[in-house]
């Protein structure tokens, strides 16, 4: 294949965003001692909870105009990742539309305000997830507000208590909690994106949050892990179905993050605490959502055009993929 000098002259005549030099973050050490204060188990567990809270990029994300215009729907978009995502994808430019649970309204409401502090807003949609007609619901209200609709993040996700005292072995699995990880993760995706893909113009792309459990099983998160690995293979199969229409479909695969999920999946500072003691990860701590908020933003990324039908991960090295 030859290459074409072309982009030399197109690099000349791209727009400099920003004339600041680009600071180097040692991972090690951004977060200090990251102290860990995760609230007691519980669902849904409320950001506002944490004593310290997970950092989403408050006053660290800097957006270069990657996304400016961009018509966002983000699931989960009141805490944790989902907020870190959020944080990002307005300092882009982008504009962005939320669902959460009615009971999280405080959280949204939490977000929205500091939002505001810097002139941006968000278009919160409540509801929950687990009702098929609000999925449907959720996608054409956000189209409405934001005009149209060019990227579908679906992030929400549910766990159950699979690490707390209310573990159960698959002798006493619950069919509630079974139904419940699979309507959430699954099927609302399903239903989300099949509403979605017609107002999707060519170049639209839509981004689902898996995870590590779905290559790395853990014994107890059985059907949460069954439910990420369904996911990511559904990645795939929706890339190649959607190719013709000019959509990409991927996924970002976190880590151990310090987020409400590691409280509603029954996760202690104790049990963190030890496993940081006894196998101590490349980095020494566990994921902030605001080290995932950047593969969210270059995977809807208009640039990245062949970037489609792949899950990311972001796992500071950890042995775990
Ligand atoms: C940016 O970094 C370069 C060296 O990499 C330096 O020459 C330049 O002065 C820096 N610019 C600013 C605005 O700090
Ligand atoms: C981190 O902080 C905790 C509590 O303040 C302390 O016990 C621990 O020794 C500190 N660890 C490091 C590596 O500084
Ligand atoms: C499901 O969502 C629809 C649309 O938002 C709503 O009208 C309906 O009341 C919801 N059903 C339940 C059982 O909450
Ligand atoms: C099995 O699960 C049910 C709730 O789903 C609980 O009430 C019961 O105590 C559990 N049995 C055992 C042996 O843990």
């Amino acid at each position: 294949m030859r290459l074409q000098p072309a982009f030399m002259f197109l690099v000349g005549s791209l727009p400099i965003i920003s004339a600041q030099n680009v600071t180097l973050i040692d991972p090690l050490t951004r977060f200090g001692n990251m102290t860990l204060t995760i609230p007691p188990q519980g669902f849904p567990v409320l950001q506002s909870s944490f004593q310290v809270p997970p950092d989403c990029g408050e006053t660290s994300y800097r957006g270069t105009g990657r996304l400016r215009g961009l018509r966002t729907l983000i699931t989960g978009g009141d805490s944790g990742i989902g907020r870190a995502t959020v944080i990002a994808f307005l300092r882009e430019g982008a504009q962005v539309a939320i669902n959460y649970l009615p009971i999280e309204e405080s959280d949204a409401q939490d977000l929205a305000e500091s939002l505001q502090s810097e002139g941006l807003s968000i278009e919160r949609i409540p509801g929950n997830l687990l009702n098929e007609t609000f999925c449907t619901h959720l996608v054409h209200e956000a189209a409405r507000r934001l005009g149209g609709l060019d990227i579908l993040i679906g992030n929400a996700g549910y766990a159950g208590p699979q690490f707390g005292r209310n573990w159960q072995p698959i002798t006493n699995h619950s069919t509630a909690q079974l139904e419940r990880v699979f309507r959430t993760n699954i099927f609302a995706n399903f239903f989300l994106t099949r509403t979605a893909v017609p107002l999707l113009p060519r170049g639209g792309s839509i981004i689902f949050t898996t995870s590590g459990q779905a290559q790395g099983p853990n014994e107890r998160m059985v059907d949460y892990g069954a439910s990420k690995a369904a996911l990511s293979h559904i990645i795939h199969s929706f890339a190649r179905q959607l190719a013709p229409r000019g959509i990409r479909v991927n996924g970002v695969a976190p880590g151990l993050t310090y987020s409400p999920f590691l409280a509603t999946a029954g996760f202690t500072n104790e049990m963190i605490s030890t496993g940081l003691r006894e196998t101590p990860p490349p980095f020494g701590r566990i994921e902030q959502p605001a080290e995932l908020a950047p593969l969210f933003v270059s995977l809807a990324d208009p640039s990245g055009t062949y970037i489609s039908g792949n899950v990311y991960s972001a796992t500071g090295a950890t042995s775990f993929p």
